[in-house]
């Protein structure tokens, strides 16, 4: 487990210092409050990009989310041996701040190259900090991954909590393509959150990921919350104490 070693504390640390020299922490938890409820109660809004509009929920999306996305992703790979066997490229899909994407590519046993893609300009260059954080080789671009032309394969292809903010048609396509990709050997990973609102077209995702004999799982993680992240947890009134998500995997047993 490499969740809590010395780069990741370094990560939050220098995230921490950033994040909070131009605004107070009670602004950030304010703003984390918001993001919260803009991913559970006002869903619609995702899709024009309501998360990250504004310093302070932006703030509060590097320094809490990422961490606790780091976190599950790195417990679901190593829990799932294939998606650590060595692989040219990452493909991480709606980067975000590179939480995620990063948390794969290091646990991987020979680093792969890693291209992210995020149509958030604010996410782009924040992954590129992550990824210089964990002394880490990345290719950052800008993009909507619902019209990009994705890089060839052989590849590991991560999608976390992003899906979700893609209107139906877009994701219905790249269901196809991934499912498709998975079939000439490259790997898939899907993550998203527990609650069965935020995607509704899982179960469907869920029986075509089966049927080309991938896994579906369920998460719940019980771990030590770094220390800004737990303040933040408490302070915004949520409960992180357990960290959850569910996934699909395709591209060799798990
Ligand atoms: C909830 S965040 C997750 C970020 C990251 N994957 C993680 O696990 O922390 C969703 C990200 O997807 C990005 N996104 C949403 N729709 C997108 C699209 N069509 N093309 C590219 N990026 C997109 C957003 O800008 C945001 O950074």
């Amino acid at each position: 487990m490499n969740a809590h070693d010395e780069l990741f504390i370094r990560w939050i640390a220098a995230l921490e210092a950033r994040h909070l020299a131009a605004l107070t922490f009670s602004q950030v938890s304010r703003a984390l409050r918001a993001l919260s409820s803009t991913y559970v109660e006002r869903r619609q809004k995702l899709a024009g990009g309501a998360a990250l509009s504004g310093a302070g929920k932006r703030a509060a999306f590097a320094l809490f989310y990422g961490p606790l996305h780091h976190m599950l992703v790195t417990h679901i790979v190593e829990t799932l041996p294939a998606a650590r066997r060595s692989i040219s490229t990452l493909l991480d899909l709606g980067c975000g701040t590179g939480a995620s994407g990063v948390a794969w590519a290091r646990s991987c046993e020979k680093p792969p190259r890693v291209i992210g893609i995020d149509r958030h300009p604010w996410a782009v260059g924040e992954a590129a900090r992550t990824y210089r954080a964990f002394g880490m080789a990345a290719t950052l671009r800008q993009g909507d991954i619902a019209t990009a032309n994705l890089p060839k394969g052989p590849a590991a292809i991560l999608a976390a909590f992003t899906l979700n903010e893609l209107a139906d048609p877009a994701r219905e396509a790249l269901l196809a393509h991934l499912v498709s990709r998975a079939s000439h050997g490259d790997r898939v990973l899907i993550l998203e959150p527990l609650a069965g609102f935020v995607a509704r077209w899982w179960n469907r995702w869920r029986d075509a990921f089966e049927s080309a004999g991938g896994c579906a799982d369920e998460w719940r993680l019980r771990t030590e919350l770094p220390p800004i992240v737990a303040k933040l947890d408490r302070a915004a009134g949520l409960d992180h104490r357990e960290i959850t998500g569910r996934s699909l995997w395709l591209g060799g047993s798990a």
